[in-house]
């Protein structure tokens, strides 16, 4: 049986069945059910400061709503049952059910434009605080691992060739410095989505005496929004909340694939905890890193929603439009997909078994010393780029031989140059050269241990 129409006044046949749910969104903007009952309670009470309701109706409408929402919550399938066009309709419906005309009156100088609009932005700013709590999470147990080994040296690479060794811990705080500014953009989009449309109306305002501040102060947002005919239209805090989000997973992509580099076999740094790798189902020796191919590949998803939802926005004139609709399953998908991605870092993290003695040898391989020698020759003032161009000679000569730096003999160096003595060796050491790069940001022990204080007061002061 059709269900009744919110604007079923000037229609004369039936809507086409396929085009009832060409445009339904009931199937996806459920998900918006407590949060609309939330705005609906509160623009309740505005009637009543606004003397369109009297206290005994308010209170009425109140006690629906609530009974809208518990039965919503101990049956589901209500809703799913339900062949309403959206999640207000559907609110509206079960609501008359309960106190009859009363709901309808509910609708005084409220239109579905702004309505969807507030519900979005309530459901949206309860997410993001929600991820934000995960990010902290995060950065935690990234200051816990940095603390528990520091001292273990790691080959630093760049254009994945051995380069200089690092601080096992500087690298991963390099990723809590992404996640650190992921926070910041997360902390801007959540400013922007923090914005009251309710009382806008259709587009133009609202003729009641409706007390926007007060609203939205019931709401517990922050602001209210300076112009209707915006307020029903702008989607930008969604956009603001899937850049993020992009940029966010791709720093978790970058650290799987950081990982699962290293949990293979010829690098061996890591190994995957059992609870969170799995095996193939033909070789029986493999345990496979999909936890992390998944995080890396899931950051396709949210990139498309981000790209779909500004393709969509492009091209809507003022104000509110059908196509506003497209905005929710996106959103919803990405909301859930960073939600899912950061757990599952979170517990890759908690559970990784690593080889810092394999890192620690590797180091030891692929001359990551040679900017030390250069430096030596520096101070004892031979230019920087005339020593660059020396080591590497002497860097094909020790490969050639099959040694280390280390290991060359001191007539081979001075074969090279009479600046070279004895002390050379000294400067060859991994730990004296992590150590040199003691000036803010560098790999040093003591920098290291000094970031990984700063970034636990940063953590505190979010909580
Ligand atoms: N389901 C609609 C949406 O998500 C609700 C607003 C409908 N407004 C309208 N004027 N048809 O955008």
């Amino acid at each position: 049986m059709p269900t009744k129409k919110l604007w079923g006044g000037r229609f004369s046949s039936e809507e086409d069945p396929f085009f009832s749910d060409f445009n339904r969104s009931l199937p996806f903007d459920s998900e918006l059910l407590e949060v609309d009952i939330l705005g609906s309670l509160a623009y309740a009470r505005a009637l009543e400061r606004a003397g369109v309701f009297n206290r005994r109706e308010r209170l009425s409408v109140e006690k629906g709503l609530r009974g809208v929402l518990k039965d919503h919550l101990r049956n589901p399938g209500f809703i799913e049952e339900s062949r309403a066009e959206d999640v207000h309709t559907y609110v509206e419906q079960a609501l008359t059910g309960k106190v009859g005309a009363l709901a309808l009156k509910l609708h005084t100088g409220r239109s579905r434009n702004d309505q969807v609009a507030t519900d979005l932005r309530l459901y949206l700013l309860q997410k993001e605080s929600g991820i934000e709590k995960r990010i902290l999470a995060l950065l935690h147990t990234l200051a816990d691992l940095a603390d528990e080994y520091l001292g273990v040296i790691l080959p630093g690479y760049t254009h994945l060739q051995r380069a200089q060794p690092v601080l096992f811990s500087h690298y991963l705080l390099s990723y809590a410095e992404m996640l650190l500014r992921d926070l910041e953009r997360l902390g801007d989009a959540k400013s922007r989505t923090d914005v009251c449309p309710l009382g806008s109306g259709a587009l133009s305002g609202t003729v009641y005496n409706i007390d926007r501040k007060a609203l939205a102060h019931d709401l517990g947002f922050s602001t209210v929004s300076g112009n209707s005919m915006d307020a029903v239209s702008d989607r930008d805090f969604v956009l603001d909340f899937l850049f993020f989000a992009c940029t966010l997973q791709i720093h978790l992509s970058r650290l799987s694939e950081d990982f699962i580099l290293y949990n293979s076999g010829e690098f061996s740094f890591l190994q995957m905890d059992d609870s969170v790798a799995s095996g193939s189902s033909l070789m029986p020796q493999k345990k496979n890193p999909d936890a992390l191919e998944l995080v890396r590949s899931k950051t396709g998803r949210t990139l498309g929603h981000l790209v779909s939802l500004m393709t969509v926005l492009k091209g809507t004139p003022m104000t509110y439009n059908k196509d506003l609709q497209e905005d929710k399953e996106g959103l919803f998908d990405a909301i859930k997909t960073t939600e899912d991605c950061l757990h599952m870092v979170q517990l890759v993290l908690e559970r990784v078994h690593l080889n810092p003695q394999r890192m620690q040898e590797s180091a030891t391989q692929g001359y990551l010393n040679a900017t030390e020698l250069a430096d030596y020759l520096v101070a004892k003032n031979m230019p920087f780029r005339e020593a660059h161009s020396l080591i590497g000679k002497i860097v094909v000569r020790a490969s050639e031989l099959g040694l280390t730096l280390e290991e060359l003999p001191i007539r081979e160096y001075q074969s090279f140059s009479p600046l070279f003595e004895e002390d050379l060796y000294g400067c060859l050491d991994l730990k004296k050269a992590v150590a040199r790069r003691k000036e803010l940001g560098g790999t040093s022990p003591a920098t290291v241990k000094k970031a990984i204080r700063t970034l636990r007061r940063k953590i505190q002061k979010y909580r």
